[in-house]
């Protein structure tokens, strides 16, 4: 029986993957998570004590970590600091988690030789043109834009030389972005459902024409389990599931969804350094290691995804003022 140890793992796509692999395999997991403003122990109730162990602490403090690590077999990374807008109000906490925090894992993962897995994302690849034929693929060059995605860039790259340095059996995956239950509320679909459902008109950034590339966080689940189980050493996939969709059109279709008129959005200020455009192609994945999504539509998936929040008020309520007055006090 598989020990896992998940970091993250009450964030978003954390406690996701935690539902995913108590309900798909036998696997014991223990959860090391900080409890930033990000984390929510909520995400996790309702699964079994007896498969699952909650730790509360920092990836940075080698000691906890360290400790953790001698009484697992795997490893899988999700705890980071995730969202764009506050890299660039301060980029501090970005440098100290994803950077300093994936090296002291790196370290524990290289003395108790275990099996790690690095989870990232498709912004350290920077951004596409509207028109451009060629997706992101595992061979595209690094070019981040903002603070978190260059902290990102820097920890696949401390990844890949404690590979090849030291022989640490590590994988790779760089994802687009996620969508489904226990996002927060500062994230783009949550932010402007929870906006509705509050008597809050939507906010799009700019024009609303960037394009980002939706997945469903179950569909990046499975990739993950996938990876950890046939991924070749060293080796890194991206993992996509075809979801491209611009900003206004993703606006447009919450608003329609939840019987407003598709109009009712503001035009706000733009984000500093805003990527037009992220598209995975994510064929190394789905040819060498067979994978494929289950979420084929993407409006069904964000139809279940609003019911979701209309149905949790609860589990968000607590944050929304806060996020909506950061929000506020950046023209936002
Ligand atoms: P999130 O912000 O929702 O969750 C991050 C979690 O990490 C929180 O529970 C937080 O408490 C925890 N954490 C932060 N700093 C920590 C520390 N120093 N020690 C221990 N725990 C700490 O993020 P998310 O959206 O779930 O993203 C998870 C991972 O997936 C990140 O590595 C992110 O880069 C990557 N990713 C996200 C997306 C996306 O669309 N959200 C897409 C691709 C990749
Ligand atoms: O591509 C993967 C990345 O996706 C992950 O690495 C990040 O952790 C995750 O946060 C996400 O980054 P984005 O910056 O793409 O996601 P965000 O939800 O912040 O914004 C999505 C798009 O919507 C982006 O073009 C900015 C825009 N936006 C965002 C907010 C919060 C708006 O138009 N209005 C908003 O209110």
């Amino acid at each position: 029986m598989q020990r896992l140890l998940v970091t993250g793992g009450a964030g978003f796509i954390g406690s996701n993957f935690v539902h995913h692999v108590i309900e798909n395999t036998d696997a014991h997991v223990t959860v090391l998570d900080k409890l930033t403003y990000a984390g929510n122990r909520a995400s996790l109730e309702g699964l079994p004590s007896d498969r699952l162990r909650f730790v509360e602490g920092d990836i940075a403090d080698a000691e906890l970590v360290d400790g953790l690590f001698a009484d697992v077999d795997s490893v899988v990374h999700y705890a980071a600091e995730s969202h764009n807008d506050n890299s660039l109000h301060d980029p501090r906490p970005f440098l100290d988690t994803n950077i300093i925090g994936t090296y002291t894992l790196l370290e524990a993962a290289r003395r108790h030789d275990r099996r790690f897995h690095h989870i990232s994302t498709d912004e350290v690849y920077g951004d596409l043109e509207l028109d451009d034929p060629e997706r992101f693929t595992e061979q595209t060059p690094y070019n981040p834009s903002s603070p978190y995605s260059s902290t990102k860039a820097g920890s696949d790259l401390l990844v890949r030389a404690w590979v090849r340095s030291f022989g640490v059996r590590a994988t790779i995956s760089n994802c687009s972005n996620n969508y489904g239950p226990y996002q927060h509320v500062e994230k783009f679909i949550p932010r402007q459902i929870t906006n509705v459902i509050r008597g809050i008109r939507p906010k799009l950034y700019g024009a609303g024409q960037n394009v980002r590339d939706w997945i469903h966080a179950d569909d990046h689940s499975s990739a993950v389990l996938t990876i950890l189980d046939k991924g070749e050493i060293g080796e890194t996939y991206l993992i996509g599931a075809d979801g491209e969709k611009d900003n206004k059109s993703v606006v447009e279709l919450i608003l329609t969804e939840m019987g407003q008129p598709a109009d009712a959005y503001d035009h706000v200020t733009d984000r500093a350094g805003h990527d037009l455009r992220y598209a995975i192609d994510s064929t190394k994945l789905r040819t060498e290691l067979g994978w494929t999504p289950a979420f084929g539509d993407f409006e069904s998936g964000l139809a279940s995804t609003i019911a979701w929040y209309r149905d949790n008020e609860a589990w968000w309520a607590s944050s929304k003022d806060a996020t909506e007055s950061f929000y506020a006090s950046k023209g936002q």
